[in-house]
């Protein structure tokens, strides 16, 4: 049987009771499991809602009082934690909207990626760190309304306790000496796993998140290979056994079971599967970013010439971020320009077909970002899914979009 998407699946479950419903009901559980190959993921990410990123939120940290801040960590520390959790809540309230997820599920979008911090599960934060309160009703509203959308939801632990990579805002916390690599942060951060298992699988509004990804873009080998086979070692078959376990003891049906997802060997942190025992249910994600790739070239012939030839996805990997971006020095030249350039738009449109026809292959993607504003002092789309769309450089229909595919 194809599923063409998790709604029509959730329909399928429930036409014994839709005669007689107004709306799609939820009473049967929804199998969580993405059937690779019946259909692929298409999805946004919902990223600087729970991890505001300035560099693509510029008004929206400035309206928070955040501006010259680097990162929630330091604008919550300025701010005070009382004003910062009512700055924060305004943000929450807005950034992201249910008519943003009736807009993505309209797109032909199927799923949605959550970036968030440990520190939505409050306990967890220690008396000298700084993260806002608050944000965890918003994060049960969000899922709710993509659940009655039908959209599915990878659930991604993006900013881990003592961060876990230098110097990253995304993190929530930069610093120079991320300090995620031991046993008090391993453990904060399978607790924050356990929980969110348990909240997934106990909580309605969570029906449709099927994936939870145990942490964003780790530290890469290059950079401290100790830190990095550290995490491998101990913190990656610990989080698996933390998420099955608690999943054994609610009694979990083998179908229902959350995919648990591990940033791919492309990554650099190494073989995340090394130290597991079981991969049922394991998947990978990859971030494949062309602009800072010198093998992309300095022209639309190259761009797309390594699109379409330079990488492949491995199997069970789902390129869970990616952009129309090309490089700093040539965004906006003649080539790739976009202010005042209406004829590059169909560029960035065979950008965009060819790399999601590539991702395709694979499991899917993710596009990073749903939502931005004034980069680099404009609005400039190739980081923002909606408003590309809104530019005409993505497809209005992303169930399409593989087959305009230029390569
Ligand atoms: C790697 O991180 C550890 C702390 O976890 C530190 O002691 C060591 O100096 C770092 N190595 C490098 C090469 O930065
Ligand atoms: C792997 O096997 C070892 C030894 O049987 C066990 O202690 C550990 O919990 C297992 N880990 C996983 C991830 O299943
Ligand atoms: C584009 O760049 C490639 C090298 O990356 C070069 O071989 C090719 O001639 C260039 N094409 C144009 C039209 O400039
Ligand atoms: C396409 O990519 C291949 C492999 O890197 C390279 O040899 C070739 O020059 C590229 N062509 C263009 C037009 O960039």
């Amino acid at each position: 049987m194809l599923f063409h998407s998790l709604a029509a699946l959730c329909l399928t479950l429930t036409t014994t009771i839709a005669a007689t419903l107004p709306a799609i009901q939820y009473e049967t559980p929804v199998s969580r499991r993405w059937l690779l190959g019946d259909d692929k993921i298409r999805g946004v990410n919902l990223g600087s809602l729970f991890i505001i990123e300035e560099w693509f939120a510029k008004d929206e940290w400035a309206s928070m009082g955040c501006k010259g801040y680097y990162d929630e960590w330091s604008c919550v520390k300025a701010l005070g934690q009382e004003a910062a959790n009512a700055a924060w809540d305004t943000h929450w309230k807005s950034w992201v909207t249910q008519s943003d997820i009736t807009k993505i599920a309209s797109y032909g979008l199927n799923t949605i990626r959550i970036p968030i911090g440990f520190w939505i599960k409050e306990d967890l934060v220690l008396s000298d760190e700084y993260y806002p309160r608050g944000g965890l009703k918003y994060l049960d509203r969000l899922v709710g309304w993509a659940r009655d959308a039908g959209l599915y939801i990878i659930m991604d632990l993006h900013g881990a306790p003592g961060s876990q990579s230098p110097n990253e805002e995304f993190t929530g916390h930069g610093t120079a000496n991320p300090g995620f690599f031991t046993d008090a942060n391993y453990e904060r951060a399978n607790k924050f796993l356990e929980w969110m298992t348990e909240r997934i699988h106990t909580n309605d509004a969570y029906s449709t998140v099927g994936m939870l990804e145990v942490i964003n873009e780790p530290i890469k080998r290059r950079v401290n290979a100790t830190d990095a086979d550290d995490m491998l070692e101990r913190f990656y078959p610990a989080a698996w056994d933390r998420i099955r376990g608690r999943e054994n003891k609610l009694g979990i049906a083998k179908e229902d079971k959350l995919h648990i997802q591990y940033m791919g060997s492309n990554w650099g942190s190494g073989h995340p599967e090394k130290y597991l025992n079981d991969t049922t249910g394991l998947y990978f994600d990859d971030h494949v970013y062309w602009k800072f790739d010198t093998r992309s070239g300095t022209n639309k012939t190259s761009y797309i010439n390594a699109t379409c030839n330079l990488y492949r996805p491995e199997a069970d990997v789902i390129v869970g971020e990616f952009s129309l971006s090309v490089a700093s020095a040539l965004q906006n030249n003649d080539e790739f320009g976009i202010q005042g350039h209406p004829e590059n738009i169909a560029f960035y449109t065979d950008y965009f077909t060819s790399q999601v026809s590539i991702y395709e292959k694979s499991g899917g993607w993710v596009f990073w970002n749903w939502k931005c504003n004034w980069i680099n002092q404009f609005n400039d789309w190739r980081w923002c899914y909606k408003t590309a769309v809104e530019a005409g450089a993505i497809p209005k229909d992303a169930s399409k979009a593989a087959s305009l595919s230029p390569c």
